[in-house]
């Protein structure tokens, strides 16, 4: 990954003061995603470490999330598991709460999506403060699962998301920060 890649891609990504909250700047992908060939330039970076390895799943998150993993989860044959928010999900589930930069709420997966001992790989678009990724790391590791890393496109490492997961020991991989 190069630093004008990196910079390529930051550059697709629009940003949005106080949005949705006073204070926050918000990083927009739909940009990136409508940009063909930064879309496509992004996934196959962020899938570059695990080509030609067996990953069982990609668990990816509501509701960026799904995007960027079902193309995640298509490019290494995996199988893909949505972790939702709550009350979205028909079958049994287990549930987590989370706090993000701007909120809370609770996320669910359905508790038959991972089998015990199975190779996961989580993403989303981006982490901030690490409250979402953190809590889906909690619910796979509760039903079972072998998290082998999360991925995200966005790292906003003032926020200490990236740091708190490593800390959990689950390798992290960003693209590119904002600083
Ligand atoms: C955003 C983003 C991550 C989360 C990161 O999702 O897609 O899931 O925030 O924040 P954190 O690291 O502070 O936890 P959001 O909850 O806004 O949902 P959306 O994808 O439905 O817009
Ligand atoms: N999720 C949490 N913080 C965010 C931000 N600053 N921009 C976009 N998505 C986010």
């Amino acid at each position: 990954m190069t630093d004008f890649l990196a910079a390529d891609l930051a550059a697709s990504i629009r940003t949005i003061a106080d949005y949705p909250k006073p204070g926050i700047l918000f990083r927009d992908i739909t940009t990136l995603l409508g940009d063909a060939r930064a879309f496509r330039r992004a996934v196959d970076e962020l899938v570059q470490p695990w080509a030609g390895s067996k990953v069982d799943k990609v668990a990816g998150i509501e509701a960026r999330g799904f995007i960027i993993g079902g193309a995640v989860a298509h490019q290494l044959s995996a199988g893909f598991v949505p972790i939702r928010k709550k009350g979205k999900l028909p079958h049994q589930t287990v549930r987590m709460a989370y706090a993000l930069e701007y909120g809370q709420d609770e996320m669910e997966m359905h508790v038959d999506a991972v089998a015990a001992g199975e190779r996961v790989i989580l993403v989303d678009d981006l982490i901030a403060t690490g409250g979402t990724a953190e809590g889906a790391v909690k619910l796979l590791r509760n039903i079972g699962a072998r998290v082998e890393a999360a991925c995200f496109i966005v790292d906003l490492p003032d926020l200490g998301g990236s740091d708190k997961l490593r800390a959990m020991d689950v390798p992290v991989r960003t693209l590119l920060s904002f600083a």
